[in-house]
């Protein structure tokens, strides 16, 4: 996710804000800039491609002198990696500039509105919006300005604001996109995560949401969004500098795990409009959308669990036929792709060799390619026809979590809209869907508050040899994503069956103790997927349940049961898949795997 740094005070700011860019480095990101006030004016450098090139750029910020400045490492979203699109962005004079970490969710209205009242605009950003907003509403006092701006601009934002007017200044923001801000003897800081500030200063505040800061050299002051000032409590920072970039988590891959619940906020908040749902990217009007007769799903590894969840959600919703495709497969088996083939290619890289070739078999047979893709301005993304961006920011650990969260809440919004627009849903349903989806991201948290427990159950299991996982229907798409997870960081080997399944083979390698997660979440299924686990149980399995809460009858038939919150039996697999990631996360923990870097895996496949 993009960085953002400030500092005010005694010494030249582009080489502190330089170094503490760097210690944000691990976050992803694609350009970089700064801006430092000189004495008469605010001078901006920025420039696409790594920290480096800004550091060879500026000499190490020598040719950037003054003692006020902000940066950023941007991590695309709205528009291209750019030189143009690199933040700090100006307002139309230069004497604004503005870094800018998070989504502005009504952006295009404000820019729209902006561009009728003659402000030009030179980037495709979100950000650009905010530095022209508050020039609009600056009449000598920044406070008013951007608390104005704070009232106008929907979505999240943590940004670091300098005004040439006010050189003695540096303002900060935020509305759900972390920032804190710090202090010591020789100045003021701001930074959107700790080990930016934690070589200068150990006591940070952190900010809360609709709070403003102004930092001056030697103090800080806090105001709520209606201008009152209020006083803040320091927190002193006593983590070491490596557990501090990822947030005092143990590893990347449990922070990302905790930032779901946001993940899929962000995935799924810019999309609904009231009570619809508008994908504007998506490049269809509702004739096209209405002349679908198939989809074919390709994705690689984790997508294309979420592709497999996805073929019941449309088809179940939107009743098109879905076909899922592995990627390595689909490329080389000369597809049967007809007319009213609607192809999907999902991918958090956007860089999978396979599936980049996929996309291109696709467009060589003459199909439009829509791709669910996670880095912006990735292969993928450039060379699909429209573009649907799962909002995870950058995911660090091999294995996914957070991404795998935001393509199913992507996969969802494009099934919920495909069943509206073909009459599929009624009105009165859809809502409730809608209302089911908003309440995922909470549901989710209260599922990672549950930690401890599947922690403690999880190291029972770090010695097991094989471990299966069943399910029907969208229950045996969760299983798959389970398995992986356990088994690529474990080392454990474990497979998924479709319930039903397993007794035509497999079952034949259930013995004494072998542990048998099955996952039973959807209604109309239970009770055959609970015959599955008592035959497994009869073969001596110990048999681990994930189901709704209230489905307690599950617990003749388990030795131990973790159960989700009630939700849409299409949307189940956002939650169940928590606690088995929690599970592959701690077991593989117990172990002493290298759970962040499993043996022989990369983040990106980028060959065949
Ligand atoms: C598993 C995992 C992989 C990826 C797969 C596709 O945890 O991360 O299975 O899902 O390699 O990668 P992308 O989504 O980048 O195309």
């Amino acid at each position: 996710m993009c960085g953002i740094v400030g500092y005010i005070g005694s010494h030249q700011a582009a080489p502190v804000i330089l170094e503490g860019l760097s210690k944000l480095e691990y976050r992803g990101y694609d350009s970089a800039g700064m801006a430092v006030f000189d004495g008469k004016k605010i001078g901006i450098c920025k420039s696409v491609g790594r920290l480096k090139v800004l550091e060879e750029l500026t000499h190490g910020g020598a040719t950037m002198p003054g003692t006020v400045g902000i940066g950023h490492t941007r991590w695309a979203t709205h528009g291209a990696p750019s030189n143009q699109n690199a933040h700090p962005h100006y307002n139309q004079e230069e004497t604004i500039a503005v870094v800018h970490n998070g989504i502005i969710e009504n952006y295009l209205p404000l820019r729209e509105k902006l561009v009728s009242k003659g402000y030009q605009f030179v980037s495709d950003t979100d950000t650009e919006v905010v530095a022209h907003l508050i020039d609009y509403y600056y009449k000598g006092n920044p406070l008013e300005a951007i608390t104005k701006v704070m009232n106008r601009v929907q979505g999240s934002y943590a940004l670091g604001i300098l005004f040439a007017e006010h050189p003695d200044q540096i303002f900060a923001v935020r509305k759900d996109s972390p920032l804190i801000v710090g202090q010591n003897e020789d100045g003021c800081f701001i930074a959107s995560d700790v080990p930016a500030i934690l070589k200068y200063t150990r006591k940070v505040y952190f900010i809360e949401n609709q709070e403003v800061v102004r930092l001056r050299a030697d103090h800080m002051h806090f105001y709520t969004v209606d201008e009152e000032e209020i006083t803040k409590e320091p927190v002193t920072i006593d983590w070491d500098a490596n557990a501090a970039e990822k947030g005092g988590y143990e590893h990347f891959m449990l922070k990302e795990m905790y930032e779901q619940p946001k993940t899929v906020t962000d995935t799924l908040m810019p999309r609904i409009k009231g009570n619809d749902i508008v994908i504007e990217e998506l490049g269809m009007g509702d004739e096209e959308i209405k002349a679908i007769r198939k989809i074919f799903i390709v994705a690689c590894g984790s997508a294309y669990h979420a592709g497999m969840t996805a073929k019941y959600v449309i088809e179940g919703i939107a009743r098109i036929p879905v076909e899922v495709d592995v990627a390595s497969e689909f490329r080389y088996r000369n597809p049967i792709l007809e007319e009213g083939t609607m192809v999907v290619v999902i991918s958090q890289s956007g860089e999978t060799a396979d599936s980049l070739a996929a996309l291109r078999e696709s467009q060589k047979l003459g199909h439009k390619v829509l791709g669910i893709v996670n880095v912006v301005g990735s292969s993928i993304a450039r060379e699909a026809d429209n573009v649907m961006y799962t909002w995870a920011g950058p995911e660090i650990a091999v294995a996914t979590t957070k991404a795998y969260s935001a393509q199913l809440i992507a996969l969802y919004l494009l099934a919920m809209k495909f069943a509206k627009v073909r009459g599929m849903l009624k009105e009165g349903e859809f809502r409730s869907m809608l209302g089911d989806l908003k309440r995922l991201p909470g549901q989710i948290e209260r599922l990672l508050a549950n930690k401890q427990r599947i922690q403690r159950f999880a190291n029972r299991y770090i010695g097991a040899k094989d471990v299966f996982f069943i399910g029907r229907g969208i229950d045996f798409a969760i299983s798959m994503e389970g398995s992986l997870k356990l088994k690529e960081i474990s080392y454990i080997h474990s497979e998924a069956y479709a319930a039903g399944e397993l007794k035509h083979g497999t079952i034949s390698l259930i013995e004494e103790g072998t542990l048998v997660a099955a996952v039973a979440t959807q209604d109309a299924l239970f009770q055959k997927t609970l015959s599955n686990m008592v035959e497994v149980k009869a073969r001596g399995a110990f048999v681990l349940a994930v189901t709704n809460e209230g489905n307690t009858d599950i617990e003749k038939a388990a030795d131990y049961c973790i159960y989700i919150p009630r939700t849409n039996p299409y949307f189940t697999n956002s939650l169940a898949i928590i606690p088995l990631q929690l599970f592959g996360y701690y077991v593989a923990v117990g172990k002493g795997c290298d759970v962040d870097k499993p043996r022989n895996l990369a983040k990106s496949v980028t060959v065949e």
